[in-house]
């Protein structure tokens, strides 16, 4: 039986991988074998992508060539990381993946939707999540947050504000992007409003998770 892919997406500072935590700590509970993960990253090879795409010391990097580093972290987590587990049994969490790169590159990057998702068809395959939970947020109060989280990045944690420094209308754009994608796949991409405190949407989150993944009547999705 092969297990669920749950992927977390929304703006920088929205709160998901805090609520990616939370929502795999009640599957654990319920006796899910969960695997938390994220983008750009996961692996080994992932981390040192990230390394080169988040560093704001990496200057004039061409917004093609950043898609395309986007989607080889991408492919390694999915040959290591997510395809294996799934194939499995095990429930993979992942915070981000394709949609933000339709959001960010596609949508913030002005790179169109269909060249993201040609190289998603290429790369990854058929490869969707069963369920993305979108928490989406203000342009202004969650870049803010983003930004002062990372300026209180010590000197150990490494540099990754380069995403922070893009303009309002950047991360406009990027709301925007998700906000189509929501609307094209209303099946698989469910919006949550990310604005109330975590402990308002973590039940939230945890209800919709049980409504379409397990309290289905499909009892093979049920776990023991
Ligand atoms: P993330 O670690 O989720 O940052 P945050 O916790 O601030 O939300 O993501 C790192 C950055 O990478 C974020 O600014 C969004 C960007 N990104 C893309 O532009 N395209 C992508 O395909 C992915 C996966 C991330």
């Amino acid at each position: 039986m092969r297990g669920k892919f749950i992927t977390f997406e929304g703006l920088d500072g929205c709160g998901k991988s805090t609520q990616l935590e939370k929502l795999a700590a009640v599957l654990r509970v319920r006796g899910i074998d969960v695997v938390t993960t994220r983008e750009p990253g996961g692996t080994i090879i992932g981390e040192r992508i990230r390394a080169v795409l988040l560093d704001s010391r990496t200057a004039g990097l061409d917004p093609h060539a950043e898609m395309a580093l986007m989607f080889a972290a991408r492919a390694q987590l999915i040959a290591e990381v997510i395809a294996p587990a799934l194939e499995a049994g095990r429930w993979v969490l992942c915070d981000r993946f394709t949609d933000s790169t339709e959001a960010y590159q596609g949508g913030g990057r002005q790179l169109g939707s269909d060249a993201v998702l040609q190289l998603h068809r290429v790369l990854c395959g058929r490869l969707w999540p069963d369920l993305t939970i979108l928490m989406d947020s203000d342009v202004s109060s969650s870049v803010g947050r983003a930004r002062r989280r990372n300026l209180a990045a010590t000197e150990e944690t490494p540099d990754e504000n380069r995403f922070e420094k893009e303009s309002y209308a950047f991360f406009t754009r990027v709301r925007n992007g998700f906000l189509e994608l929501a609307k094209r796949e209303p099946q698989r991409v469910v919006l949550v409003d990310a604005r109330p405190k975590l402990e308002v949407v973590h039940p939230q989150i945890v209800r919709l998770v049980f409504e379409r993944l397990i309290d289905t009547g499909d009892k093979k999705a049920t776990p023991a």
